[in-house]
């Protein structure tokens, strides 16, 4: 998508489709007003009316949307407006459209101008890579979107650019989990990593399983032995370590198939389980907007990758395995196989001494119980990070909510025969991951974000989400890391 913006008014510049977004509370211009009857459109959230204004207004087509009570207005509500516009120019086959807001948003005009690009580049998304047979009006794009405003040009264009990049990493990261599994191996993840690395100079290093046997990382291959598709340890690296930049491991669970190996999954547990990399795909969409952003950090991506496949060379329950830190697991279940391979990518992580470690995964269906998709389970070992990561939530519109971590619940996976087992019992069940994850991270300040609810959307809520992979965290991501501070 081509995204612009300029000084002016959508109302007074032609267009094929200019979109008006406003509010319930604020009035519309006479010359508007006068082209529709008062009940027809009264601005409340996601209302939209079409109208031909024959010469009124400048646009040929002018859309109404409605974005509710001006008070209530959030970048969430900008974000679904635009989204909203673009879908509708795409029922139009219209190839260039304007938007501009009716009356003042009660926002900043970067946070306002971040939103317009994050809704239009996310509402223009979808992934049909697959789909053959596809007519011309299905395959219809929208080109280019002009913001038009009256205040801040300067300040509007840097925000739409911002949205944009961060938007692009969301969608990154939406192409990756919405790969089918034969196509997004550990492998070619480890192949993704270094086409990243390549595109935006970041260092990258991809660990084969010969490597990781030599290294020690028993969690990865314990995990990844049932499989012909061996797995890979990821480490990209953004900027070095120095006083100025403080550096921050990001970690993501890269499960490209999650069959629950010999604990097998039933059918209907099992069919969206290519999306077990969600994680890892946050870290890969976070890393792109970081680098692109060129924000003032040392930022760390490491993605533990695997195939977790039923067969007889697989892992079985009753195993103990020594994970890269030297502590010993007891694998009671070959389902609980995220917190297996994540405790060789955290332990990893101590040897940067970073300054915080945040880590991504679809870890558990108990969250999916907890919170459904409404927001992100946190689990802290820090509170100064959980709440920095709150409010990134709260700004991004990616909300996270904060579990607690009690010393019983890190009691819960303490093992009989080895240091640790790998699930704790059903009650509980997002909090005691939590707590056998945080046994490998040391002492530097952790958060674990437990996106098994959010990361995957079979029926988008929202007009900026589709069908499956949603990229969730790496809004969130954005915000935290611009917003950083030690
Ligand atoms: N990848 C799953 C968690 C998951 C479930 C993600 C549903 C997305 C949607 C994870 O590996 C898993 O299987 N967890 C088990 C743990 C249990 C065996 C302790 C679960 O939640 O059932
Ligand atoms: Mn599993
Ligand atoms: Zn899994």
């Amino acid at each position: 998508m081509n995204l612009t913006v300029e000084k002016g008014d959508v109302l007074r510049e032609s267009a094929a489709l200019g979109v008006l977004a406003s509010f319930e509370d604020a009035p519309l211009p006479s010359d508007v007003a006068a082209l529709f009857d008062a009940n027809d459109f009264r601005g409340r959230a996601k209302q939209t009316l079409l109208l031909y204004p024959r010469g009124a207004v400048a646009p040929s087509r002018l859309l109404l949307i409605g974005m509710g009570k001006r008070d209530a207005a959030t970048p969430e509500t900008i974000r679904q407006a635009s989204a909203l516009a673009v879908q509708k120019a795409r029922e139009l086959q219209v190839s260039a459209i304007t938007i501009g807001v009716n009356g003042e948003i009660p926002l900043p005009a970067d946070v306002t101008a971040q939103a317009f690009g994050e809704g239009i580049e996310l509402g223009a998304y979808r992934f049909w890579r697959y789909r053959t047979n596809l007519t011309n009006e299905q395959t219809f794009e929208v080109a280019s979107a002009t913001v038009f405003t009256q205040t801040n040009e300067e300040l509007t264009r840097a925000g739409v650019e911002m949205g944009q990049v961060i938007a692009r990493g969301v969608e990154y990261a939406r192409d990756l989990v919405n790969s089918p599994g034969y196509a997004m191996t550990p492998e070619r993840l480890g192949e993704e990593a270094l086409a990243l690395g390549e595109r935006l100079k970041l260092n990258v290093t991809v660990l084969d399983k010969a490597q990781l046997t030599e290294q020690g990382f028993g969690g990865i291959l314990a995990v990844g032995q049932g499989s012909d598709n061996d797995p890979r340890f990821i480490v990209m690296e953004y900027g070095a370590a120095n006083t100025n930049a403080p550096t921050i491991c990001l970690v993501g669970k890269g499960l490209t198939f999650d069959s629950g190996g010999l604990s097998l999954k039933p059918a209907d547990a099992m069919d969206t389980m290519k999306s077990d990399m969600g994680g890892a795909a946050t870290v890969f969409g976070a890393m792109q907007v970081v680098a692109e952003l060129k924000l003032p950090l040392h930022v760390v991506g490491l993605v533990s990758s695997a195939e977790n496949m039923p067969s007889s060379t697989a892992y079985r329950p009753g195993d103990v395995i020594k994970s890269l830190s030297g502590k010993t697991i007891e694998v009671l279940n070959t389902d609980a196989e995220g917190r297996i391979i994540l405790s060789d990518a955290l332990f990893y992580a101590q040897r940067y001494q970073p300054a915080a470690i945040v880590e991504f995964s679809t870890l558990t269906g108990a969250i999916i119980i907890a919170l459904g998709s409404h927001a992100t389970g946190m689990f802290a070992t820090n509170q100064e990070l959980a709440d920095q990561l709150s409010r990134a939530g709260e700004a991004s519109g990616e909300r996270v909510w904060q579990f607690p971590m009690w010393d019983e619940y890190h009691q819960m996976v303490k093992s009989e025969i080895a240091d640790l087992k790998n699930i704790g019992g059903r009650p509980a069940g997002s909090i005691t991951a939590g707590a056998f994850l945080a046994a490998f991270v040391g002492e530097y300040p952790f958060a674990h974000l437990d996106i098994a609810g959010t990361a995957w959307a079979d029926k988008p809520a929202k007009p900026y989400d589709s069908h499956g992979g949603t990229g969730v965290g790496v809004r969130l991501l954005a915000e935290f890391l611009r917003n950083y501070q030690q």
